[in-house]
């Protein structure tokens, strides 16, 4: 049967690299979806054939859907996707540019919709699993300053 796969985004620093420590720790296995897995070899040093890292641009689709196959592929199973890459573009409304703009809607939602897509036929062909998508507090409150990070942050987990 084996033990549970995570597959976990921004996992090269922050909450993201927390996360896949603690479960790898818990004695569970991690599919870490990273620009730079360089901060992750000493977990894959530390828990030989649990982690698996997957190099590619979460906001290329494309590249995405191949890349993710094919590390579930090598742990034969999926069991929870967290959404968690992400930053807050902070700055005056009119001072953001529509690079800016459309940068932080790829990454903290269309990102997140191309990581869904690429795992939710795994998921339903095991009938089992979970998402969690990680989001921040400004998706329900708004802030002088974060507009928008808080029109690109979705209000709800689930
Ligand atoms: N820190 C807070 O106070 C806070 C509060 C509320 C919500 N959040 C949310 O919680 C999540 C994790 O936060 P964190 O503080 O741990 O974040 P972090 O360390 O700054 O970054 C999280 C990861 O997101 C990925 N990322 C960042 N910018 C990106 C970009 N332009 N393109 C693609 N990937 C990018 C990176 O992963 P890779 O380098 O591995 O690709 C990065 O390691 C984020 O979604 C954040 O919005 C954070």
């Amino acid at each position: 049967m084996g033990s549970r796969v995570w597959l976990i985004t921004g996992a090269s620093g922050g909450l993201g690299q927390a996360l896949v420590g603690e479960v790898l720790s818990s004695g569970e296995r991690v599919i870490a979806v990273t620009r730079d897995d360089e901060p992750l070899r000493p977990l894959t040093a530390a828990f030989p054939g649990c982690l698996r890292t997957v190099s590619v641009d979460i906001t290329d689709a494309g590249a995405l859907r191949p890349a993710l196959d094919d590390a579930i592929a090598g742990f034969s199973r999926l069991d929870i996707v967290v959404n968690n890459a992400g930053y807050a573009l902070a700055g005056p409304f009119e001072e953001l540019d529509d690079t800016e703009l459309r940068a932080q809607f790829e990454v903290n939602f269309f990102a997140a919709v191309n990581v869904l897509r690429a795992a939710l036929p795994h998921l339903r062909a095991a009938r089992a699993g979970r998402v969690l998508q990680i989001s921040s507090l400004a998706g329900q409150i708004g802030a002088p300053g974060m507009s928008a990070y808080t029109a690109a942050s979705t209000p709800s987990k689930g």
